[in-house]
């Protein structure tokens, strides 16, 4: 953390905060890939091709060559709707992040954390984060965007990033703070257990695809305490 430090988001940001976001879901493809290769239907779908293909060539290649493309195709489809998730994101608050997070008034904000790099050398964005009310908790304040670049974790950023995160909303009045992640974020829910969050509620996302592989998303909740608020 020496030459990292918080700061507030500034609109030369804007595309290095939508790769990091990005790259942070990005990375998921391959979990999302082997939890859908857990779902019972798609591993009889895949065995009743396989044998399919077997009895009606009747050749072993043919049907090992169609086992590859079937699981070459489900790899690609779980592909695209991690995307369509990730699409979703930058076309929302990310779409204009000076208005979503820092209208003056607004009782929301943008941090990143910034290397200052070895002397001579450009600085760079390494993580980011967002507060703003809760849409769906009216009272609640959601923590979005959390993403550390993967050279720079484990060393404190997302600690300090939802340390000014949690500030900021603490002096603003805010006194529950609230979070959604999925089954395929592992290690941001040990970030968020360890900062003092709670699961608070676990659910299917509503979508006919999340539904068909089960995707789950779990909802963190934390309450400030009085020294803070
Ligand atoms: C989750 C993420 C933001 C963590 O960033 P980070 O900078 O490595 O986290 P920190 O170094 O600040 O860790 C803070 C605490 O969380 C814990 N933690 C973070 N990642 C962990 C991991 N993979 N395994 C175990 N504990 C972890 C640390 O042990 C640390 O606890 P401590 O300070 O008490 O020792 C980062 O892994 C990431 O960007 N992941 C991909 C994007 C993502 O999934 N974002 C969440 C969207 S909901």
């Amino acid at each position: 953390m020496e030459r990292v430090r918080i700061r507030e988001y500034r609109s030369e940001d804007y595309h290095v905060v939508r790769e990091l976001y990005t790259a942070g879901f990005t990375e998921k493809a391959n979990s999302l890939f082997v939890h859908v290769l857990t779902r019972t239907w798609v591993r009889l779908t895949l065995l009743a091709s396989l044998l399919g293909a077997l009895v009606l060539s009747g050749s072993v290649l043919t049907s090992l060559v169609s086992a590859v493309l079937l699981l070459s195709a489900t790899r690609l489809a779980t592909g695209l709707l991690l995307d369509g998730g990730i699409q979703l994101g930058l076309r929302e608050d990310l779409q204009d992040i000076g208005a979503s997070y820092m209208t003056p008034g607004r009782l929301a904000r943008f941090w990143v954390a910034e290397d200052s790099g070895a002397p001579g050398t450009a600085s760079v964005v390494v993580g980011t984060v967002g507060v703003l009310p809760c849409v769906t908790q009216p009272g609640a304040w959601e923590l979005k965007r959390i993403s550390v670049r993967r050279d720079y974790r484990g060393r404190g950023v997302a600690r300090a990033l939802c340390g000014a995160a949690v500030g900021f909303a603490a002096r603003g009045g805010a006194r529950r703070l609230v979070l959604y992640t999925s089954m395929l974020q592992g290690d941001a829910q040990r970030l968020y257990l360890r900062l003092g969050f709670r699961k608070v509620e676990e659910f299917v996302w509503p979508s006919l695809a999340a539904r068909l592989i089960h995707f789950t998303v779990f909802k963190y909740g934390y309450e400030v305490p009085p020294r803070d608020a």
